[in-house]
């Protein structure tokens, strides 16, 4: 199956959907994996928190696939936002992945209460410049961490990985990224599998266009610009997952999706700027 590309503000291109692995691992997760790649999978996001990236390598490897056809994404945990430490987390998670560059490194966190954040920028783009990372990008991050970046190093994340789902759609967020020219990818798309795969619009427009209510919701990330990371252990849902592009959902029923908002909806009310992440 052939994935569209979206293209990221350095000139760089990013698969418009990707497998997002957190709570895939061991050797189960090597093969969970791998049924992704066979599918057709490309953009493969892990973190260092997620105790994944050693087997998305071993899973890479398995599949036989140049290491050049894929999109790997990893995450800094906030232990390490000082300088020297941001380096010394990316080489080790080279390590520990089998692979000699990433296609993209995100800050997880900003942890604006530690204020290291922009410490970690400056050693990304070092990593970049010494060949360790194509491209960079963050994650969680508001307005004014964007800026404050932007402002003091003159370079502007690619991405910036949220949440995003029905019940927490994030316009505000998604303008202010789009604003930068920053790309927008969702983190937990489908809410991780709760009740707004059950909500009536969503069944509602599945019936239409005879699709599963996870593709619908997939569906309307892409239309709003966004590219969402599901993630799934099923090969069934993996499949479904990636087979979103044959159909489109008209600006109303976009529209009606986005209305599902809650501004409760945040899955466990992680705000970026009081969440400390775990380390
Ligand atoms: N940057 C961050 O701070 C951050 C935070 C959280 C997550 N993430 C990333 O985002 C990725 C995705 O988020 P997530 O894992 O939290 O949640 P998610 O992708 O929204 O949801 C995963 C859940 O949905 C189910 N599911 C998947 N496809 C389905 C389908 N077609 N129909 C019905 N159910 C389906 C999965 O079950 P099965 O496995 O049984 O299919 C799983 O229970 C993560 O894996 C991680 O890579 C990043």
């Amino acid at each position: 199956m052939s994935i569209p590309n979206v293209e990221l503000n350095d000139g760089h291109f990013l698969p418009a959907i990707g497998l997002g692995t957190y709570q895939i691992r061991g050797g189960q997760g090597i093969d969970q994996v791998l049924s992704a790649i066979q599918d057709g999978y490309r953009l493969l996001d892990t973190s260092t928190n997620y105790n994944s990236e050693g087997i998305v390598g071993e899973a890479i490897r398995r599949s036989g696939i140049p290491r050049a056809n894929f999109f790997v994404t990893t995450k800094l945990p906030g232990r390490y936002h000082h300088f020297d430490d941001t380096l010394m987390s990316i080489q080790e998670s080279l390590c520990r992945m089998g692979l000699n560059y990433f296609d993209l490194y995100l800050i997880h966190w900003p942890l604006p209460k530690r204020g290291l954040y922009l410490e970690a920028w400056k050693a990304m783009i070092i990593a970049q410049k010494m060949g360790l990372i194509r491209s960079i990008g963050v994650s969680n991050f508001e307005p004014e961490h964007l800026d404050r970046l932007i402002t003091e190093t003159g370079v502007t994340p690619a991405v910036n990985q949220i949440e995003i789902h029905p019940y927490w759609v994030q316009e505000k967020m998604l303008l202010e990224n789009k604003k930068r020219n920053i790309v927008t990818e969702a983190w937990s798309p489908l809410g991780r599998g709760n009740q707004s795969l059950k909500e009536k619009v969503i069944i509602d427009l599945a019936n239409k266009y005879k699709k599963s209510p996870a593709q619908i919701i997939l569906r309307w990330h892409q239309l709003r610009g966004i590219v969402p990371i599901p993630k799934s252990s099923s090969l069934v849902h993996q499949r479904q997952n990636l087979d979103t592009f044959d159909f489109k959902l008209t600006t109303s029923e976009i529209k009606s999706i986005n209305a599902l908002n809650k501004p409760t909806g945040r899955i466990n009310n992680q705000d970026p700027n009081e969440y400390e992440e775990f380390d």
